[in-house]
């Protein structure tokens, strides 16, 4: 989805003409069951609600699950299937315009989001897990194990977020 109307465009933001056609395909091989209707009830980020979540996998990838259980965290990436993709400085709608590559706004150029989840459990095709941040049929893309061991950097900075008393990550404006 292209967000076209400058009308629509917040003070400072910047949009650019996409590529005339993707240079690759992608399976969605699920969808997302969450408590949100839309993206307005949707809290900010993962850590925003505690909230159980389905994550229903097209059954033909069931064999995939395999050992899947034994994993406390699960890192969930999917595609925001009503984000712009045109913007490449986004506005929050009180604050400093920001390149879309320090955010973590819905909108860029692949609408890929990724959040760590807590595994609750697994049954047939359907996982439960807390730790989503999307609303309720948003395309699943992919589920890959969370390894403490190398995805965690403790110590990591996002240096913009800091002035602003924010450790959380922030999305920009999520139109
Ligand atoms: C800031 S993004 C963060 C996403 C992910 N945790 C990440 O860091 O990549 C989360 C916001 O995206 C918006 N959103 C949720 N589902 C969406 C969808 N299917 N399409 C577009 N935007 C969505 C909501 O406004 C939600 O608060």
């Amino acid at each position: 989805m292209t967000r076209d109307p400058s009308d629509q465009r917040r003070a400072g933001e910047v949009a650019i003409a996409l590529p005339e056609a993707p240079d690759a395909g992608l399976y969605f091989i699920g969808r997302i069951r969450t408590p949100w209707a839309t993206r307005d009830d949707c809290p900010k980020n993962a850590r925003g609600s505690d909230a159980l979540c389905t994550i229903e996998l097209d059954p033909r990838y069931e064999r995939g699950l395999a050992d899947l259980a034994t994993c406390s965290h699960v890192i969930v990436l999917y595609w925001m299937d009503e984000a712009p993709r045109d913007l490449v400085v986004q506005a929050p709608r009180h604050g400093t315009p920001r390149g879309v590559f320090a955010l973590r706004s819905p909108a860029r150029p692949n609408p890929i989001a990724l959040s760590v989840a807590a595994l609750v459990g697994i049954e047939g095709t359907r996982i439960a897990v807390r730790g989503l941040d999307c609303k309720d049929g948003t395309p699943l893309l992919d589920v890959k194990p969370y390894f403490a061991s190398v995805d965690s950097v403790p110590d990591a900075r996002v240096g913009w977020s800091e002035g602003e008393g924010r450790r959380a990550p922030e999305g920009g404006s999520a139109p």
